[in-house]
């Protein structure tokens, strides 16, 4: 689901970098452009998506496309970043034929987070980062078994982001459907 309203602007706060995981067909990079962050990172799994993309953003110098697997690569792409982050979480697999993915992580959120994780306390100049994370509904399941889409709890999720910033306050956002926007800011 693109990022709807003026959701960057509202959360980008004194960010100067966006980083934003699964590029599709740039929906969050164009809002990034439009929220005028200095710079702009979006890592996408689909070698073709990542051709098209940097096609489409080749006259924006703030933007780089990067051409990986999030679960494993995110690390290396917030080496470069030297600024204050909001994050876009949105790279998973998506039934859409266009699309790639990596079939041990449907969701690669837990690895994103962990490897957010790791930047955050290398480079404790740049301060608790603001993650946005969407499509949260394939997150929520009953409280006895995992059956959510990607077998994955939100309860496990806000626990991770918790190791990153033990202070930071939960909030929600529509998306595609109600509430389906999680956002993490100290
Ligand atoms: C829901 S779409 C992203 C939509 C886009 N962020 C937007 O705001 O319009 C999911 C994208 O994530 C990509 N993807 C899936 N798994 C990935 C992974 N492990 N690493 C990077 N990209 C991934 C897919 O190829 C697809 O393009």
């Amino acid at each position: 689901m693109p990022i709807v309203d003026d959701l960057l602007g509202r959360y980008k706060g004194a960010s100067g970098a966006f980083v934003e995981t699964g590029t599709f067909l740039g929906d969050g990079v164009r809002r990034a452009i439009e929220a005028e962050f200095d710079a702009i990172y979006s890592i996408e799994i689909n070698a073709d998506l990542v051709e098209l993309n940097r096609g489409t953003f080749k006259a924006y110098e703030q933007v780089t496309i990067v051409h990986g697997d999030s679960s494993r690569d995110l690390g290396a792409l917030l080496a470069r970043v030297r600024a204050p982050i909001t994050y876009w979480l949105d790279g998973h697999y998506s039934a859409n034929p266009l699309t790639g993915y990596n079939p041990a992580h449907l969701s690669p959120v837990l690895s994103e987070l962990e490897q957010i994780r790791a930047h955050r306390v290398a480079n404790p100049q740049l301060g608790d980062p603001i993650i946005l994370i969407d499509d949260v509904r394939l997150f929520r399941c009953s409280s006895d078994r995992l059956d959510g889409h990607f077998q994955l709890s939100l309860d496990a999720v806000l626990a991770k982001l918790s190791t990153i910033c033990p202070a930071y306050r939960f909030t929600y956002a529509e998306g595609i459907q109600k509430d389906d926007i999680l956002i993490a800011h100290p």
